[in-house]
């Protein structure tokens, strides 16, 4: 966990709400925890939506790594050269989700923050796997032309696990981002009766309204 937590929360939502929608709020931010830590599961590669600068919607799959309930943030990791960095950091970012098992499409808002440096990159850095930390050695921005298809990777660590010699170049193409989570679309599919809630956060309470799926 790299997102400091309020000890006075301590990962639990403020009631503001009837408790249908407190147990659908706080079941989307478990689906969202537990994305961030299983491989396997249907949260763990949402698609990141955000607007490019001549106004066009543009959108990727990303990692899920870490999903605070409590501060409403999310974690993701990218190269810091990429278009995406500018097109998100400080930006409207919507990220959208789906877990099939579970029947719950979650539909989020929210502002981006990229983070190239400090204590909590460093800490994340450091922590990755060695072949985790190697996709940042590429050459070139992602994005680049290139003449041949190829990873852009230096022949070395091509099909290789690179050491922390090796990796030394690569912390500076290393960036997060987190979006700070302002309202969340929750749908859930049911035989009985589908049900949807629009969550907003104002300050550190959230308000609930259901709403016609
Ligand atoms: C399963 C999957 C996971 C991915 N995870 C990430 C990720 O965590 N971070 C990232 O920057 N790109 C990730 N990508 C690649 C992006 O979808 C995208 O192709 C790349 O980042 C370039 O996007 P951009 O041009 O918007 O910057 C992933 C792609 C797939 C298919």
């Amino acid at each position: 966990m790299f997102l400091m937590r309020r000890p006075a929360v301590s990962g639990r939502l403020p009631k503001l709400m009837d408790s249908d929608q407190q147990a659908a709020l706080e079941q989307a931010w478990a689906l969202l925890a537990d994305g961030a830590a299983k491989r396997r599961h249907a949260m763990h590669t949402p698609v990141l939506a955000g607007v490019t600068a001549e106004g066009l919607p543009d959108q990727r799959i990303m990692v899920l790594r870490e999903a605070a309930a409590d501060l409403a943030l999310l974690r993701l990791h990218t190269d810091a050269r990429s278009p995406k960095v500018t097109q998100l950091d400080r930006r409207p970012v919507h990220v959208l989700a789906y877990d099939a098992g579970a029947a719950i499409q979650l539909r989020i808002e929210g502002k981006g923050r990229i983070e190239r440096a400090g204590r909590r990159v460093e800490a994340i850095w450091a922590e990755a796997t060695c072949f985790a930390r190697r996709c940042y050695l590429a050459e070139a921005a992602p994005g680049t032309v290139r003449v041949t298809p190829g990873s852009g990777l230096p022949p070395e660590v091509e099909g290789h696990q690179p050491n922390e010699e090796q990796l030394v170049p690569a912390r500076a193409n290393f960036a997060i981002l987190l979006v700070e989570v302002s309202a969340i679309d929750w749908l859930h599919l049911a035989n009985i009766g589908h049900r949807r809630c629009r969550f907003e956060r104002n300050g550190t309470d959230w308000s609930a309204s259901w709403l016609q799926p």
